[in-house]
């Protein structure tokens, strides 16, 4: 089946698009192949790749957040790193060092692993502060200087980042002006038992998530349909009833009894790059409330912030996402 990847047709950028738009549809299917259920963060992640964001992964271990990774990275034909983060990491072990040659006594620069197109960052939270650093200044610069040169990370590169649920003593929880970085925050929950049954039969059938093209995943799309799909997503239009929506809900987030801390301005962005993301994804040139509605929760939940009074009484993020969202008047 690998006769289905995309190829380019010259002088027509919508016919181009929709090629784009056809192989990127493609791909859920594709991860479905090894990955029962999860298709929000499928979409997702194809989302922040369009808008060239980056993403939060929260799940409890064992939800299949690194096979769907590396299945997304194999359907898409991208090279794919994961990076434990330990407490004794260090910057260069992410993004590089020089290292002395002695052969030619001189210092060669040894790529880290954030030169990749997909990076899978586990545990970022049980890193020290300058080692979080240095990954959240490459995911913004897409790029490492080193000793006054500067070298360009792949395109695309997304780095989708877990945090370890458990604040036992030795993390170091992100910031918020750290966490307003990421484009999305998506959660992998538990699968269904009906769900949970397909990936045990799968298993008794042989199946071993280390070999997957053995399963049959094969590159459904490439980086180039993405760069066409994000020239696309560029064009789409968005009312400007639509644009005051997405402020008039950020502004609802700052004065919500139940946040100490609302959305910030960046949060609105975001918010306005994946809508047009998600309305070119589903066959749209132009953003719809109903878009915004769509993405608000996985692009705002980690941009603000719970009161304790909220928390104590066992409020949530989205729960306050989603009375705002009931809240603020919709454009028609
Ligand atoms: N939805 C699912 N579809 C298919 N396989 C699944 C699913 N959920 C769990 N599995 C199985 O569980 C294994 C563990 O998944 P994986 O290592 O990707 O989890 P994880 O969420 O990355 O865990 P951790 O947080 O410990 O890193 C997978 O290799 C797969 O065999
Ligand atoms: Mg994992």
């Amino acid at each position: 089946m690998t006769d289905i990847v995309t190829p380019l047709i010259e002088g027509s950028p919508e016919a181009g698009a929709q090629q784009a738009r056809a192989a990127l549809s493609r791909l859920r299917a594709e991860v479905a192949k090894v990955v029962v259920g999860q298709d929000a963060v499928v979409t997702g992640m194809v989302i922040a790749l369009l808008a060239r964001g980056h993403v939060l992964l929260e799940g409890v271990p064992g939800v299949a957040k690194t096979l769907l990774i590396r299945t997304l990275s194999a359907a898409l034909d991208l090279d794919f790193k994961r990076v434990q983060f330990t407490p004794d990491l260090m910057p260069g072990d992410v993004t590089g060092s020089l290292i002395f040659d002695a052969r030619s006594a001189e210092f060669q620069f040894r790529e880290g692993p954030v030169f990749t197109n997909l990076l899978l960052a586990d545990e970022i939270n049980r890193t020290p502060p300058k080692t979080q650093a240095s990954l959240l200044e490459v995911m913004e610069e897409r790029q490492v200087s080193v000793e006054g040169s500067s070298r360009p990370l792949p395109d695309p590169f997304l780095v989708a980042a877990t945090q370890n649920p458990i604040e036992y003593e030795g993390t170091y929880p992100l910031p918020e002006a750290q966490l307003d970085r990421f484009l999305l925050k998506l959660t992998v929950p538990l699968p269904t038992r009906d769900e949970e049954l397909g990936v045990l039969r799968a298993h008794h059938n042989g199946f071993d998530p280390r070999k997957l093209r053995e399963a049959g995943v094969q590159p459904v799309a490439t980086a180039a349909d993405l760069a066409l799909g994000r020239a696309a997503v560029q064009r789409v239009a968005v009312a400007d009833g639509v644009l005051a929506y997405i402020v008039d809900l950020c502004r609802a987030t700052r004065v919500s009894p139940s946040l100490e801390l609302g959305a910030s301005p960046r949060g609105a962005t975001a918010l306005l790059a994946a809508a047009k993301a998600w309305a070119w994804l589903t066959g749209r040139d132009y953003v719809t409330p109903d878009d915004v509605k769509a993405l608000a929760r996985p692009t705002l939940r980690h941009r603000v912030r719970l009161r304790s009074e909220a928390e104590l009484e066992g409020v949530t993020t989205d729960n306050v996402l989603e009375s705002v969202l009931a809240t603020v008047p919709t454009p028609r």
